[in-house]
């Protein structure tokens, strides 16, 4: 079967990239168990925007490894810091989630309900190192950020972020809930499309 290297250490994203994916005809892999990479290999995220950040991603990786390769970068843009962290969120803060939802929390104390209006943004690359063509989409979603944190799954800032229709965080959602909604679940229905016409 082919194989299909999905760019990612994350033990929260790699489960919603592979249940979002599944049935179609590849061997999903991640850096986890790819021998060809060195254990502790890591790519940069040197780009101004997360487009750039998942296409030199996909390339670096697809490059090294010889396998077609998927890679994701995502945000959360907070209309009350005008769009911060954006492509800075997942070093908004040193340390742990947790940490880094509090300090959200903090920089919001005080802002109502009503101007805590939140994105999450999300660009996935794909890389076929055979041709060397990259194809890209993106998907939204969009939300609020809570007074405080609830639920138990996911990870990141899944507890403080707030899906108004459904009344509940991320963190409150199982795992097929949260792909009907989120920006990766968007993003990867379109990724399945450009993987069924362009590279199966
Ligand atoms: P990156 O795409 O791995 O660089 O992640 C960017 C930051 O956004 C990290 O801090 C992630 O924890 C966070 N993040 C990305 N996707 C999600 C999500 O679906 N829920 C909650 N946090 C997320």
């Amino acid at each position: 079967m082919k194989k299909l290297l999905i760019a990612t250490r994350s033990k929260g994203k790699f489960p919603e990239i592979v249940s979002e994916l599944n049935g179609l005809p590849f061997e999903f892999l991640n850096l986890n168990n790819v021998s060809e990479l060195p254990s502790n290999f890591e790519v940069e995220e040197p780009a101004a925007t997360l487009e750039g950040n998942a296409i030199i991603k996909a390339m670096i990786l697809g490059k090294k490894t010889g396998f077609l390769t998927l890679a994701e970068d995502a945000g959360l843009e907070v209309d009350a810091l005008d769009g911060r962290p954006g492509v800075y969120t997942a070093r908004y803060a040193p340390g742990t989630d947790k940490d880094r939802y509090r300090k959200l929390l903090g920089e919001l104390q005080g802002v109502p309900e009503e101007k805590r209006t939140a994105r999450f943004r999300a660009v996935i690359a794909i890389y076929n190192p055979e041709n060397d063509k990259i194809r890209t989409c993106e998907g939204i979603y969009d939300g609020k950020i809570a007074l405080e944190p609830k639920g138990e799954n996911g990870f990141g800032y899944d507890p403080v972020f707030y899906n108004v229709e459904l009344g509940k965080t991320n963190a409150e959602m199982t795992m097929e809930e949260k792909n009907k909604v989120s920006h990766r679940g968007k993003a990867l229905r379109k990724t399945k499309e450009i993987l069924k016409q362009n590279f199966l």
